[in-house]
């Protein structure tokens, strides 16, 4: 049921400067694969073949990432070289891309309501955020868990993870009642809080189901944080009138919007691939 997964990717990637003058965060490679691919490959795993990208100015390189590159195919044909593009050909037999733009950064909330062209509002969709890099060894990945979960609770759902108190303003945090292990149900979200107004130390991460009730939700929103439009605002509204779970993922999750992070990953998936 849920098939199409969107993918807010306007932002600027300040914190990569100067990598990200020219060039989106969501191409930053980790090893051979930019970030966003990563992304496009947990979705596919979770079901979905529509990929809904929401992009900005300077981010035509997504766009070509994933279409075919005939020149550079017909070059490398027949070499060895060839098999290092079995993945994105895989990508590209499967999955169907739409695109939308984002003209004015105003939060992840308005990205997300600009994707109603792309994904409807007939459907939930999933929405991953391709910074936030997941990855779990012992079985389905982050998306894959949320999407078994959906079809259980059949509402609006935010992976979130344990982080130390004194990073929970990096993130939006949510305050909750365990009604089966891992699995919250909201009461209350806040965006990036002080330690001292963080309700817990759960933190969201870059992975969402959302029913498309969400829409009319985010219309009704007023500017949070920052003075952007948040998702974690909307999802707070959700919570208070209907239902939002919380889910604390199995697996590992990578920041890689930030240098510390992305090493790590870089580092992680260098000893993988040599195991
Ligand atoms: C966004 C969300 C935040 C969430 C985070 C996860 O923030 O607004 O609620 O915790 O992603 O990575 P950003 O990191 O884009 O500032």
């Amino acid at each position: 049921m849920i098939k199409k997964c969107l993918f807010p990717a306007a932002g600027y990637g300040t914190r990569f400067l100067p990598a990200t003058k020219a060039m989106p965060k969501e191409m930053l490679p980790v090893l051979t694969k930019p970030l966003i691919q990563y992304g496009v490959e947990e979705a596919m795993e979770a079901g979905c073949d529509v990929m809904a990208i929401i992009t900005g100015r300077g981010k035509r390189a997504i766009t070509d990432h994933f279409d075919i590159s005939y020149e550079l195919e017909h070059q490398i044909q027949g070499s060895s070289k060839e098999e290092m593009l079995s993945e994105i050909r895989n990508i590209l037999d499967k999955c169907t891309f739409t695109y939308t733009r984002q003209n004015e950064m105003k939060g992840l909330g308005d990205a997300i309501y600009k994707g109603n062209v792309l994904v409807g509002f007939a459907n939930p969709f999933a929405v991953i955020l391709a910074d936030d890099l997941c990855y779990n060894s012992d079985g389905p990945g982050v998306l894959k868990q949320m999407v078994d979960l959906y079809s259980k609770y059949k509402c609006c759902i935010v992976a979130t993870m344990e982080v130390p108190h004194d990073e929970v303003h990096k993130y939006g945090v949510i305050e909750g009642r365990e009604i089966e292990d891992g699995v919250f149900m909201v009461d209350n979200m806040v965006e990036k809080p002080k330690t001292e107004d963080a309700p817990s130390n759960l933190a969201v991460i870059g992975r969402y189901i959302l029913t498309p009730d969400i829409f009319d939700v985010i219309k009704e929103t007023k500017p949070g944080k920052n003075g952007e439009l948040q998702i974690t605002d909307a999802l707070c509204e959700q919570a208070k009138k209907g239902m939002v779970i919380a889910y604390k993922f199995k697996g590992k999750r990578f920041d890689c919007g930030s240098v510390d992070g992305f090493v790590e990953a870089t580092n992680f998936f260098y000893q993988l691939e040599r195991q």
